[in-house]
C-alpha cells in the first residue's frame, strides 16, 4: 500500500464514528420527533392537527438561538412540563440514554444553523 492510500484509509477510518453518530441522532429524530416536529423540523408534523400547542420549528433561528444547550437537553429528557412548556411534549429519559440526548440537542443545532446566542 502507498502512503497515499494508507493515509486515505486511515481518514476514513477516523472519520468513521462521527459519522455514524450523526446519523443515530438523524434516525432518531426521524422514528421519534418527526411525527409531531415535521420532516424538516420545521414544527409541521402529522400530528399537528389535533394538538392545541404547536409543536416548536426546530428551524426557527431565531427562537432556537434564545435557548441554551442545558435547556433543550432538558425539555428533551424531562418533556415539555420541566421548561414551563406544554405536556404535549413528551420526556424521553427512558427511551434516549444522555448521550444520544447530548446528540439530539447538536442535531438541533444543526436543524437551527444556530446557537445559543446568550
Ligand atoms: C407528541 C408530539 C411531540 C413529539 C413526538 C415530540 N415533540 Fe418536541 N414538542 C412538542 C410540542 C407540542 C412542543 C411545544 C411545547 C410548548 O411550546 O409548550 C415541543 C417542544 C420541543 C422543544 C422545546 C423548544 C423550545 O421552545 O424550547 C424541543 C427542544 C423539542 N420539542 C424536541 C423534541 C425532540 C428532540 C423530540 C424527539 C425525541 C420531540 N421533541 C418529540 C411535541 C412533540
Amino acid at each position: 500500500m502507498n502512503k497515499y492510500l494508507l493515509s486515505m484509509t486511515l481518514t476514513s477510518l477516523l472519520l468513521l464514528p462521527a459519522i455514524s453518530q450523526a446519523e443515530t441522532a438523524a434516525d432518531n429524530y426521524k422514528t421519534y420527533c418527526m411525527q409531531c416536529h415535521g420532516m424538516q423540523g420545521n414544527g409541521m408534523g402529522a400530528n399537528i392537527q389535533d394538538m392545541s400547542v404547536q409543536p416548536r420549528d426546530h428551524t426557527d433561528a431565531k427562537t432556537m438561538s434564545g435557548r441554551t444547550d442545558a435547556e433543550l437537553f432538558k425539555v428533551i429528557k424531562e418533556g415539555g412540563l420541566a421548561i414551563n412548556k406544554s405536556a404535549l411534549m413528551p420526556p424521553w429519559d427512558s427511551t434516549f440514554t444522555d448521550n444520544e440526548i447530548h446528540d439530539l440537542v447538536k442535531y438541533l443545532r444543526k436543524l437551527c444553523k444556530c446557537k445559543h446566542a446568550g
